[in-house]
């Protein structure tokens, strides 16, 4: 070969090459070694099994979850007979709601979260104001926008229908001092509930308490159930060849190099890590309040709400010493909490549009346009800085997205209503 075609031939192959990485962002050739520990640690094979939750002594106990399960889809559980935790919290959709606010009786003001792997949350809501799983779940039945029933109907229901009855009574001591009347009755209702409940005996209140709080932990019990399954990329990070080569036929080059930007440029993992991508933490990303809403305060309000709850760890309804209640004696309240989130987990992301905890943003690329962009905050200051990414690379982050949906690794049985119901 003459000089002259092997000077053309390189030089066309470089021009070639930097006209590639203009396009498509540099070639990622190899991971190194830290960054394959980064990998190994985002795979479903580095989840350890599901944490304890010393609040609920009935949490891994199987009757739980099957009366969990029959709760859960019952749509008696609500003012108007329609909405169940299953109206908003759909197994098809990955738990969500495919809705930007979620409707139960009434419209609410917050997107309905995913529910996958949700056991693994020490903290509950987009800002964290529930400290358990059990806890949390008490909240919607009583809430005038979701079940908009109350404890009182609800000890009513377990102690009148006999499926219930005889399931309830198998885990939990026998019902008695369940009032015929009044009709509702809570002290969390509106001025006749707390009126109706102010007139029952103190251990009338206590029974229908532990009613109601028995009934949140067989929900939680039937939410433990709801785990990821393995997904493209956690076979991918199972199986980077030996040989160290990114290339594989697991992963497309766009789907490489949006996994790359994800761990190195754009810094994403600095919230989004860990087998369910995310750190559990809150933080401020800039997300616009919600049309006609004022910006919200978030984990500042959510911390201060979790202390007050009466059904918090520390409370009367907890099965928890005072030294199990780690997360909640040591949490932290600083003004970087104002407008701060919980980051959600990216898993499943790609069947729970639309985004962020008031569904403020539609579509995946969107997602990905506002962090490039890392509007200011409305209210304190957005913890992301813009990234200056290209149009392509946006894509390769949204490409990479696609690559953490797998069908959840739970029993099918928990996922349909219950056969008896
Ligand atoms: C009307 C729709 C609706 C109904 C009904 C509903 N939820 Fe939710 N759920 C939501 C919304 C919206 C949020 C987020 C609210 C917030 O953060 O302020 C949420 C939050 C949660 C969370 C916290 C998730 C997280 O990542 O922190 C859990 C767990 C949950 N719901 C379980 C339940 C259970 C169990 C029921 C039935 C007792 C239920 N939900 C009924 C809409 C609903
Ligand atoms: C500073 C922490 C932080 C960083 C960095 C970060 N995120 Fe987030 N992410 C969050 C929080 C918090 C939310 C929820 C914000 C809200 O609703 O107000 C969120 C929401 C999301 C959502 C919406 C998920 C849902 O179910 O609504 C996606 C998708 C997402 N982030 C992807 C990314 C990607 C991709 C990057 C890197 C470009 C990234 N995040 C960087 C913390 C972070």
């Amino acid at each position: 070969m003459n000089k002259r075609l092997i000077v053309s031939i390189l030089l066309v192959s470089v021009l070639g090459l930097a006209w590639w990485n203009f396009f498509s962002g540099p070639a990622q050739s190899n991971w190194t070694p830290a960054q394959r520990q980064l990998l190994e640690s985002l795979s479903l094979s580095a989840l350890p099994k599901l944490p304890e939750d010393p609040s609920n002594d009935v949490a891994d106990l199987e009757a739980a979850a099957e009366l969990g399960h029959r709760l859960y889809f019952d749509a008696r559980l609500s003012s108007n007979g329609v909405v169940s935790c299953a109206s908003c919290h759909k197994p098809e959709l990955m738990f969500t709601d495919g809705l930007p606010l979620a409707i139960g009786v009434d419209i609410g003001s917050r997107h309905t979260p995913s529910l996958v792997g949700i056991a693994y949350s020490p903290w509950f809501y987009w800002d964290g104001r529930k400290d358990s799983q059990w806890a949390q779940a008490l909240a919607p039945l009583e809430a005038r926008h979701e079940h908009n029933i109350d404890r009182l109907q609800i000890a009513r229901l377990i102690f009148s229908d006999e499926n219930y009855r005889q399931r309830y009574e198998a885990i939990f001591p026998a019902l008695t001092e369940i009032p015929l009347d009044p009709v509702s009755a809570s002290p969390r209702g509106n001025e006749a509930q707390q009126s109706a409940w102010d007139s029952l005996s103190s251990l009338q209140q206590e029974n229908i308490n532990r009613v109601f709080t028995n009934i949140g932990k067989s929900l939680a019990a039937y939410q433990r159930k709801i785990i990821p399954g393995r997904s493209r990329f956690d076979d991918y990070v199972d199986n980077i060849p030996a040989s160290n080569a990114t290339a594989s036929e697991l992963f497309s080059a766009s789907e490489v190099a949006g996994l790359a930007l994800f761990l190195e440029e754009a810094q994403c993992i600095t919230c989004h890590n860990g087998p369910l991508f995310t750190n559990y933490e809150f933080h401020n990303t800039g997300v616009l309040a919600v049309n006609g809403q004022l910006p919200p305060m978030g984990r500042y309000d959510g911390i201060r709400i979790a202390r007050e709850d009466p059904f918090n760890c520390l409370g009367p309804y907890s099965d928890a010493s005072r030294s199990e209640c780690i997360e909640l004696r040591f949490a932290r309240d600083t003004n970087e909490l104002v407008g701060a989130h919980k980051t959600p987990t990216l898993r499943n992301v790609t069947d729970t549009a639309p985004y962020m905890h008031g569904g403020q943003i539609e579509t995946l690329i969107e997602v990905m346009e506002h962090y490039n962009e890392a509007p200011v905050s409305m209210l304190s200051h957005n913890e992301a800085k813009p990234l200056g990414l290209r149009p392509v690379q946006l894509r390769q982050l949204e490409a990479f997205m696609h690559t953490l949906s797998a069908p959840l690794a739970s029993d099918p049985k928990w996922l349909t209503p219950p056969t008896d119901q």
